[in-house]
């Protein structure tokens, strides 16, 4: 997607704040041009607070003077607006492909109104063609792997399992300290009974589907931004 949609599909989002709301900012190159917006904003005086859903959001924001806090300090939000690896008709999503999908879980299921921004290419008929995201325990990871591949055996996962590197060969760790499979399925036929079945997995801290948490998705392509959803 270019930069520019990414672009597109923040900016609209921006219709969704208000000066004096709590906000929920999401992780990524999509989130990464709303958090610009904001800053922008909050520059101009607009006021706000805001948690970031992982280390990076909180330092760019941090270095645009959005005022921060934490979900100790206030309990609920009012809107969460963050990008996403895919998002079908029911508005599920596959979220986690930055790797901040479970702080991203916690700041959305916080929100009144959870956001998505992205460009008309996420957009699928079925959930699965990106890898399922799942974040794990270090301890047990053996006998974590050998859980969730039965798990892929039994909703029929076209491909393999796999360890989420960093480009330099190590092992991709979570902000929480954790690890990242990368689930290949193919198609994802029942999302809901999927999602039970990785969590009944001990090792499993949690997973990239976000069924039931978008209120509203903005979705950017060449032709403008299209709305879906329960926006303002
Ligand atoms: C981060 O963990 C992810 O959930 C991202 O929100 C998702 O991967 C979308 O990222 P981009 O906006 O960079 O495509």
């Amino acid at each position: 997607m270019s930069d520019e949609l990414k672009k597109l599909a923040a900016k609209a989002a921006m219709q969704e704040v208000r000066s004096g709301m709590r906000i929920g900012l999401g992780t990524g190159s999509t989130a990464k041009h709303f958090v610009d917006f904001l800053g922008a904003e909050v520059a101009n005086g607009f006021e706000c607070i805001c948690v970031p859903t992982s280390e990076v959001t909180a330092a760019q924001a941090r270095s645009l003077n959005i005022p921060l806090t934490t979900l100790d300090e206030i309990d609920t939000l009012d809107v969460t607006v963050d990008g996403a690896d895919e998002i079908d008709g029911n508005r599920y999503l596959i979220k986690g492909g930055g790797g901040a999908l479970l702080r991203e879980k916690i700041v959305a299921a916080a929100s009144k109104k959870m956001i998505v921004i992205a460009d008309t290419s996420k957009m699928v008929d079925s959930l699965g063609a990106f890898p399922l995201p799942i974040e794990v325990n270090k301890f047990g990871l053996g006998a974590t792997t050998n859980l969730v591949k039965k798990i892929m055996a039994t909703f029929g996962a076209q491909g393999g399992l796999v360890l989420r590197k960093r480009m330099g060969g190590e092992t991709f760790v979570t902000d929480g300290g954790h690890f990242i499979m990368d689930a290949s399925f193919g198609r994802i036929s029942d999302a809901k009974a999927l999602s039970n079945a990785l969590l009944d997995v001990p090792g499993v801290v949690q997973h990239g589907l976000f069924l039931d948490i978008c209120s509203a998705a903005y979705l950017a392509s060449p032709d403008g931004v299209v709305a879906i959803g329960d926006t303002v």
